[in-house]
């Protein structure tokens, strides 16, 4: 039987108590999706920074799990850093995605090619429906992170985005974070 259980959430650092699995991506996992590519070898002579970690709760057996999402501050060029984004391999499920602390944007992409960008400022809850593509944008000087919950059948489906990009992208213009199209963007 499955019980109960309070999993604690730091906002601030993202951290979650108790954790069933944690990973980190970094830049080198990226390759190809910034739109800047010489930026992004110029980035990468750097050093291969820690662009977001991923903390989860997950019991086996529940129709939810959840965790957390810190993205670390960073842009490749005028790109600020996102994450890989992807769709569910389950085209019906959905998720929520609570912003916690920081700055950041959602970009959602339908499966037929339109684009949403949402605010996510501490206290936002988005709404993720079902098939849409999902990526997180770090716009801010901190860190940012967000509570996300679905369901563990939803799954990951990386390659559409990894081939195509996302229609928008996130950059800094005069100092502040505008929604512009994807140069990089493929619409088929
Ligand atoms: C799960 C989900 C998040 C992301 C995480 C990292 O469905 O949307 O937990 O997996 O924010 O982003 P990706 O998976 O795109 O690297
Ligand atoms: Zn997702």
């Amino acid at each position: 039987m499955l019980l109960p259980e309070g999993v604690i959430i730091d906002g601030t650092t993202g951290a979650v108590t108790p954790e069933t699995r944690h990973y980190t991506k970094r830049l080198s996992e990226l390759r190809g999706l910034f739109q800047d590519d010489h930026a992004f070898a110029e980035a990468m002579d750097r050093g291969d920074a820690v662009v977001y970690e991923v903390a989860e709760y997950r019991k086996e057996n529940s129709d939810i799990f959840f965790g957390t999402t810190t993205m670390y501050p960073g842009k490749v060029g005028k790109e600020y850093y996102f994450t890989r984004g992807h769709f569910h391999q389950r085209r019906d499920m959905g998720e929520v995605y609570y912003a916690q602390s920081g700055a950041g944007i959602l970009l959602l992409e339908s499966r037929d090619g339109r684009a949403e960008a949402v605010e996510m400022r501490p206290g936002v809850c988005a709404f993720i429906p079902p098939d849409w593509a999902h990526r997180t944008v770090n716009v801010g000087d901190d860190k940012f992170v967000f509570v996300w919950v679905c369901n563990p059948q939803a799954g990951h489906d990386y390659a559409d985005i990894q081939r195509k990009g996302m229609r928008l992208a996130v950059i800094e213009q005069g100092g502040r974070p505008a929604v512009v199209d994807n140069s990089k963007y493929l619409s088929s």
